[in-house]
């Protein structure tokens, strides 16, 4: 079990932000990521049609008999977690919203919190619950920003046109008397977009994203379960539904490091 890899599925190469912390804080441990890329974005369709990506994903990821299951899509954790833990007992199977939350509740110095996210992960209502679990006096205000996956996915996230849409979406959210001091990030592409996002809403706000404390999440189930890989750092597997040049091409940028088209296998997850 300890040699076994842990197995990471997004809607595409924007959940690699979550892998590279993972990979960063735990580097002796074989991740296989898969992005969903052929039907990406998962944040605008219905909770039924994620559930059923996100499991047909995470099937595909039993292949490699990992001994966790990471969903590092934010609108897949918020939607498909019940099922997939049901469907994949016992393996754990962790998502990155109630991370987030906890890092939302750990910096916020006012209880006052925004939370940006898809259309999916808004409607759903699952950042609400994760934070007001956490505390139920926090104030959340919440707005899904649909054209931040865009301008992530183009490669858009300095400049004129980022700026100009982070303070569309975001200016009101934080012009009352009384702003959120806290920022969360509830989507995989919203970390490229941070200098966008400071320049619409200033440097005084907390942004918090779950890929760190994710991956702290992840190091403490292993060393509970006493699974943690000893052996030698080996490099990471990755698995995409369409094009692996344009995975590894726009991939990298959320890695954080070079990806090699031959180092992406194209698999079918239709049944
Ligand atoms: N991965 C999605 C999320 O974190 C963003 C991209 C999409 O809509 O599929 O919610």
């Amino acid at each position: 079990m300890n040699g076994a890899p842990i197995a990471i599925f997004d809607s595409g190469v924007g959940g690699l932000t979550v892998a590279r912390a993972i990979a960063q804080l735990l580097p002796q441990e074989h991740l296989v990521y898969l992005g969903d890329t052929a039907r990406l974005p998962y944040g605008t369709k219905s909770a039924e049609t994620v559930t059923r990506y996100a499991v047909q994903a995470a099937r595909a990821l039993m292949h490699f008999k990992p001994k966790m299951i990471v969903v590092a899509c934010n609108t897949a954790s918020a939607v498909a977690l019940p099922a997939l833990t049901a469907a994949y007992a016992p393996i754990p199977v962790l998502g990155v919203v109630e991370p987030g939350a906890r890092a939302a509740i750990a910096a916020t110095q006012t209880g006052s919190i925004a939370v940006i996210a898809t259309e999916g992960t808004v409607t759903g209502g699952a950042y609400l619950r994760a934070i007001h679990a956490l505390n139920a006096d926090a104030r959340i205000v919440q707005r899904a920003c649909p054209l931040f996956v865009a301008l992530a996915e183009e490669g858009w996230t300095t400049g004129a046109v980022p700026e100009l849409t982070a303070t569309r979406y975001l200016s009101e959210m934080f012009a009352g008397p009384t702003p959120p001091d806290t920022l969360v990030l509830g989507c995989t592409h919203f970390p490229v977009l941070v200098e966008p996002i400071t320049k619409a809403i200033g440097s005084g706000v907390i942004l918090v994203d779950s890929a760190a404390t994710t991956a702290h999440e992840v190091a403490r189930l292993l060393h509970q379960a006493n699974t943690r890989r000893e052996a030698s750092p080996t490099p990471p597997t990755f698995l995409s539904t369409d094009a692996p040049e344009r995975f590894a091409r726009v991939g990298s940028q959320f890695f954080g490091a070079p990806i090699d088209p031959s180092q992406v296998e194209l698999v079918d997850l239709t049944p």
